[in-house]
C-alpha cells in the first residue's frame, strides 16, 4: 500500500492508472476506521482494480461548537487496517495541503439539508460537498462508496454528482447490523447495558413499519406514529426525530410511493443513535 500526502503526486498516480484503463474504487473517510468503513473497503475491493482510501478530517464540515479538535484520530491503526483490507493507495493530506488559503468559491447545498440531522448542523453539508468536490477531482474515481447509515449524506452526494456531472458511480452500501438488528456504530459502546437491550427497538420499529407498508399502508403519518410509539414504549430514549420522506429528494410525501426513507434518531443517556430503512413502495 502506498501512502500519498501530496495532491499533485496523487493526481499524477491516478492519471497513470486511468491511462491503463484501471477501475478505481474510492472510499472517502475522516479516519478512525470502524467496521462500517471496512465494509465499504471490502465492497470497493470486490468491484475495482484499484482501491483508494482517503483519510482527512475536514475542518469545513464542523460547526464552531462541534468537535473538530477532539475528533478521534489514530493514523497508525488506520494505516494497518487499510493495508490489511487490501487498500492500494491511502491518500492522507494535511489541512494545509487541502486548504492552503481560504477557498474563493463556496459550495452551498440548497436541497436535502434542512431535515433530519442536517437541520441541527447548518453548513455541515456545504463542507462535505466542498471536500468531496476536491477529493473527486484529485482521485478521479470510477466508483465512490458511502454507507447508507448516513442516508442524508448519500442523498447530498447523489445531488452533487448529478448536478456537477462527475463521471462517478455512487455506490451506497447497506447498513451493517449486529445479530439482533442494531445498526453497527462505534458509538454503541456508550450505551448502558439496559439501553443496549432497549436499542434493538429501533430496528424492530423499522421492521414493523415495513410490514405495515407491505400490507398496504400508504399514509406516512401512520408509519411515523407506529415507529414513534414502539420506540417510546420499548426504550427510555428521547426521540429526536422519526421522519418519512421521498428518497433521495428528502421531501415530505402525502402518500407513500416510489423510493422512500423512514429515518429516526434517538438520544440515550450518553449517545444518540440513528437508523433508517430505504424502501421501494408500489403505488
Ligand atoms: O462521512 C464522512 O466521514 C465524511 O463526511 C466524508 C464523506 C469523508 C467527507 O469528509
Amino acid at each position: 500500500m502506498r501512502v500519498i500526502t501530496k495532491i499533485h503526486e496523487m493526481q499524477t498516480e491516478m492519471k497513470k492508472l486511468k491511462s491503463q484503463s484501471k477501475s478505481i474504487g474510492f472510499v472517502p473517510t475522516m479516519g478512525f476506521l470502524h467496521e462500517g468503513h471496512l465494509t465499504l473497503i471490502k465492497k470497493a475491493r470486490q468491484d475495482n482494480d484499484v482501491v483508494v482510501l482517503s483519510i482527512f478530517v475536514n475542518p469545513l464540515q464542523f460547526g464552531p461548537t462541534e468537535d473538530f479538535s477532539t475528533y478521534p484520530r489514530d493514523f497508525s491503526r488506520d494505516k494497518s487496517l487499510a493495508e490489511c483490507k487490501g487498500v492500494d493507495i491511502l491518500f492522507y493530506p494535511s489541512a494545509e495541503e487541502m486548504y492552503p488559503q481560504p477557498t474563493s468559491v463556496k459550495i452551498i447545498v440548497q436541497e436535502r439539508t434542512d431535515v433530519l440531522c442536517g437541520k441541527s448542523r447548518p453548513g455541515h453539508f456545504d463542507g462535505v460537498a466542498a471536500v468531496l468536490t476536491k477529493l473527486f477531482n484529485i482521485v478521479m474515481p470510477t466508483r465512490a462508496y458511502f454507507g447508507k447509515k448516513d442516508a442524508q449524506q448519500v442523498a447530498v452526494v447523489e445531488g452533487l454528482i448529478s448536478d456537477f456531472n462527475f463521471p462517478i458511480e455512487l455506490i451506497p452500501v447497506d447498513i451493517v447490523r449486529e445479530e439482533d438488528g442494531l445498526a453497527k456504530s462505534s458509538r454503541n459502546v456508550n450505551l448502558l447495558p439496559e439501553e443496549r437491550v432497549q436499542a434493538t427497538a429501533l430496528y424492530h420499529s423499522l421492521i414493523a413499519a415495513k410490514a405495515e407498508i407491505d400490507k398496504g399502508v400508504r399514509n406516512p403519518n401512520t408509519i411515523k406514529t407506529l415507529v414513534t410509539n414502539m420506540i417510546a414504549s420499548e426504550t427510555k430514549g428521547e426521540i429526536d426525530y422519526v421522519e418519512v420522506y421521498s428518497y433521495p429528494q428528502l421531501k415530505t410525501v402525502e402518500t407513500l410511493s416510489g423510493t422512500i426513507i423512514i429515518a429516526l434518531a434517538v438520544k440515550f443517556s450518553k449517545v444518540r443513535l440513528i437508523d433508517n430503512f430505504i424502501i421501494e413502495v408500489e403505488a
